[in-house]
């Protein structure tokens, strides 16, 4: 266990991107009903998660984390829940049929509320505000009641989380998730999808792989873990008031777990020296990531790492970067390289979304797809030269039909852009971008597999 650490002793350090709120009694007797709830997710889920990322870390798996920039109150429903969930496994089955290695299943769901801002107030013409932190904390309407942080906010992102989970539990387990079910949603969308031609090929290899199997009587009648996978849900570990009132001590093993979600992952302006995040994390038993921006070095890094992670437990550590396209061939092999030489067990994984955000002449702020995808070849480039493995990819995506990105095969132009923008925070890829997204990972990825095939024989 963590040495000198107790729930709350991040209060003692510089806590960055925390709302203040005005009403101190609220904010109390919120985090006190908080702490009587039940635990979202239990410590043994979060142990099981570890020992899937060691897995990754090791080689043998990949991990796909995508969802939501920012779960809203607005847009909770099953609707979007399933199609997030959707697409989630459509990717994961692309994925596993290129990589033929495991792929571990985790949803930005669930709880991906609370968000930082570059700025703590917004001007809109000559009023200026307190900037929107997230449902969690305040409204996303531009009032100066709905600016400020109202602690009850996160009883209700509490609620909603539970029902979400509740929901993904429900498809995970009991029979949405069909192999069978998922392929044919996948070669279903490709007919109606430009791209369609591109990438048939291996969705048909896939399609005779599923029914060479049935012919083998492997099905999900006689295997019923082909009917059902295992989900997880995560997300960045922000409002440290929410996540101390749900961090909780394991009854079998006496280790702390934030029981808010399966992992928590600290954002790239929150993970400086001294940060109060770092602290936090440093404590809980989940597993856990970082974000790794352009400005980290490797000695701050290292050193990171030595706090999170002293015990150097593999799966515990998910580094996951963040450069922008025209970054990442130059900045990501100093840390790769020094992670390596110090022998730190991570999982890379591969953040396309945040350093490539460019605003549209129109105004609104997007993601070019092929600057992302530019990103992704970028990381795939790198650790292939480094010799490590490219473990992971954390996509802000939605499995709805939404124009937020431009670019893709069905093209997101600029102007279109305004059609279906509903985000509350960040561009998310659509359907059909994610889909094509893991069609040219599983590229890539395959050739990772041929070359570790080639220079293992
Ligand atoms: C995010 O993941 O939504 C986010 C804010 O990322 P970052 O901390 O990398 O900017
Ligand atoms: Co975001």
């Amino acid at each position: 266990m963590a040495a000198n650490w107790a729930p709350d002793s991040w209060t003692n350090a510089e806590a960055r991107q925390m709302p203040h709120y005005p009403d101190a009694a609220a904010l109390d007797a919120a985090t006190r009903q908080l702490g009587s709830f039940p635990p979202l997710v239990f410590a043994g889920e979060a142990r099981a998660l570890t020992a899937d990322l060691a897995r990754v870390a090791e080689g043998k798996a990949f991990l796909l984390q995508g969802g939501d920039c920012a779960e809203s109150f607005a847009e909770h429903s099953a609707n979007n829940i399933r199609d997030t969930f959707r697409v989630i496994l459509q990717m994961a089955v692309v994925l596993t049929f290129a990589s033929k290695l495991p792929v571990v299943k985790l949803g930005r769901m669930a709880g991906q509320f609370a968000k930082p801002r570059s700025a703590d107030m917004e001007q809109v013409g000559d009023t200026e505000l307190p900037s929107y932190r997230g449902d969690i904390v305040n409204d996303i309407d531009f009032t100066p009641e709905g600016r400020v942080p109202d602690p009850q906010r996160m009883i209700r992102a509490y609620s909603q989380s539970a029902a979400t989970l509740n929901l993904l539990r429900a498809f995970a387990q009991g029979g949405y998730a069909n192999l069978a079910q998922v392929h044919r949603w996948t070669h279903d969308f490709m007919g109606r999808s430009p791209w369609a031609k591109k990438y048939a090929e291996t969705a048909d290899r896939i399609g005779e792989a599923l029914e060479f199997m049935n012919a083998c009587g492997i099905s999900p009648e006689t295997v019923p873990q082909l009917a059902q996978t295992q989900f997880f849900t995560s997300h960045e570990a922000l409002l440290l008031r929410y996540e101390q009132a749900l961090t909780r001590q394991d009854s079998l093993t006496g280790g702390w777990y934030d029981t808010s979600a399966h992992f928590l992952w600290i954002g790239d302006r929150t993970r400086f020296e001294g940060s109060a995040h770092v602290e936090f994390l440093r404590g809980i038993e989940n597993p856990i990531g970082m974000k790794c921006g352009p400005s980290l070095e490797p000695d701050a890094l290292l050193r990171m790492l030595d706090t999170l992670n002293p015990g150097r437990v593999p799966g515990r550590m998910t580094l996951i970067t963040r450069y922008g396209h025209d970054k990442i061939e130059a900045g990501l092999p100093k840390l790769v390289r020094a992670v390596k030489r110090e022998g730190h067990p991570v999982v890379w994984s591969c953040d396309p979304m945040h350093g490539n955000v460019v605003k549209a002449a129109n105004g609104y702020k997007t993601r070019p797809f092929e600057r992302i995808l530019a990103e992704v070849r970028g990381f795939f480039a790198v650790h292939r030269a480094e010799g490590t493995h490219a473990g992971g990819i954390h996509a802000e995506m939605t499995g709805q039909n939404v124009t937020e990105c431009t670019g893709g095969a069905v093209d997101v132009t600029e102007q279109s852009l305004a059609d279906r923008y509903h985000t509350h925070c960040d561009p998310r890829l659509n359907a059909s971008q994610s889909i094509e997204l893991a069609f040219l990972l599983a590229e890539m990825l395959n050739v990772e597999m041929a070359e570790r095939r080639k220079a293992a024989a």
